[in-house]
């Protein structure tokens, strides 16, 4: 079914790349989401991307509460860029949304942090997170891994009667900016950590937290109680739920199912699936709160916590109705977005 309400595909006039920003849904709101610059192996697959991330952002904004809808920008690379090419794509990102006029605004996400911001932000004002220096909320990530946590402590809660983290055992793929960050906190917490990334630069972080290190094949089939990936999505697939040895799967990485139905997949193994655009919202939601609200750090600590309560509603749902946690999620955002 065709939904997006507007894809512009647009030769950068600086850098000749393929920008591509697909607005999802304004039904309530500002499109938002972040500006992902990714190697793919044609620009059609950068395109593909964008219009999933970007469906799945106004599924994140709805049941956030936010009065937003989904976008997504994606500068689909073909090699990586050096420093000019990559200032060059930048700028022609923010050319492109200044040309939209307002109804999609960007921030972080995949290869991009918040000077990006900065570069994007010299043709627009629609953009978040360029760093507290140059007036913008910085790093989103930190929302996004303590919303994580928040959501972890929820599914613990579903899964095994109480969120204490404590003892409890975590598979993290993906040690980036989020998962690094989730990482940490968990070992914080108490937890037992399996961690795995394809930099083996990372390895210094898993021995940091005291975690056991593993290549991604080995932590998503780990004997943990939950899965948390954190990197690129497309993890879960009938041939990967198949081997999976936890008792849950939640975590910040966008996108994680193949296609829906591996949702019912989950389920059928009696393995709790968090939807990740739940599990995700802690970035956008502590961007715009302190953007767009002026909110103070208590209340979006509240926020945050917040994810925590939407997933509860979500399980207790799926439990009640027998169906899937997407599909109690789907309802919900049926009746927030139409
Ligand atoms: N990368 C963020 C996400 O996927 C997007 C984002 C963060 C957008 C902060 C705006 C502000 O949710």
């Amino acid at each position: 079914m065709f939904s997006h309400e507007r894809i512009i595909i647009r030769r950068g006039p600086e850098s000749g790349l393929p920008i591509i920003v697909a607005v999802h849904s304004t039904a309530l709101g500002q499109a938002l989401g972040g500006c992902r610059l990714a190697v793919y192996p044609d620009w059609a697959d950068g395109l593909a991307d964008a219009l999933r991330l970007s469906a799945a952002m106004t599924d994140k904004c709805a049941l956030a509460g936010l009065p937003n809808g989904g976008g997504k920008t994606v500068v689909a690379l073909s090699s990586p860029p050096d420093d000019a090419m990559r200032q060059a794509a930048l700028h022609d990102v923010g050319t492109v949304i200044e040309d939209l006029g307002g109804i999609y605004a960007t921030g972080p996400d995949v290869g991009t942090g918040p000077d990006d911001m900065v570069t994007i932000g010299s043709r627009t004002g629609n953009v978040f997170c360029r760093p507290t220096s140059a007036g913008g909320s910085g790093d989103s990530s930190p929302g996004t891994a303590v919303g994580t946590v928040a959501a972890l402590r929820a599914v613990c809660a579903a899964r095994f009667g109480s969120p204490a983290l404590d003892g409890r055992s975590f598979a993290v793929l993906g040690l980036g900016r989020v998962g690094g960050r989730v990482a940490r906190l968990l070992s914080e917490a108490g937890a037992k950590l399996v961690v795995a990334d394809v930099d083996p630069a990372r390895r210094a972080l898993a021995d940091e937290v005291g975690a056991t290190w593993a290549t991604p094949d080995e932590a998503l089939t780990a004997a943990v109680d939950v899965v948390v990936p954190s990197a690129l999505g497309g993890v879960l697939t009938p041939a990967s739920v198949a081997a999976l040895r936890c008792s849950a799967v939640a975590g910040p990485a966008n996108n994680q199912l193949d296609t829906p139905s591996t949702a019912d997949l989950l389920h059928a193994r009696g393995i709790l699936w968090a939807p990740d655009y739940v599990v995700s919202a802690g970035g956008v939601i502590a961007a715009t709160a302190v953007e767009l609200r002026h909110e103070t750090p208590a209340q979006v600590a509240a926020r945050l916590d917040g994810i925590g309560d939407t997933l509860g509603r979500i399980f207790a749902m799926a439990a009640r109705d027998g169906g899937t946690p997407s599909t109690a999620a789907r309802t919900l955002i049926t009746q927030r977005v139409g």
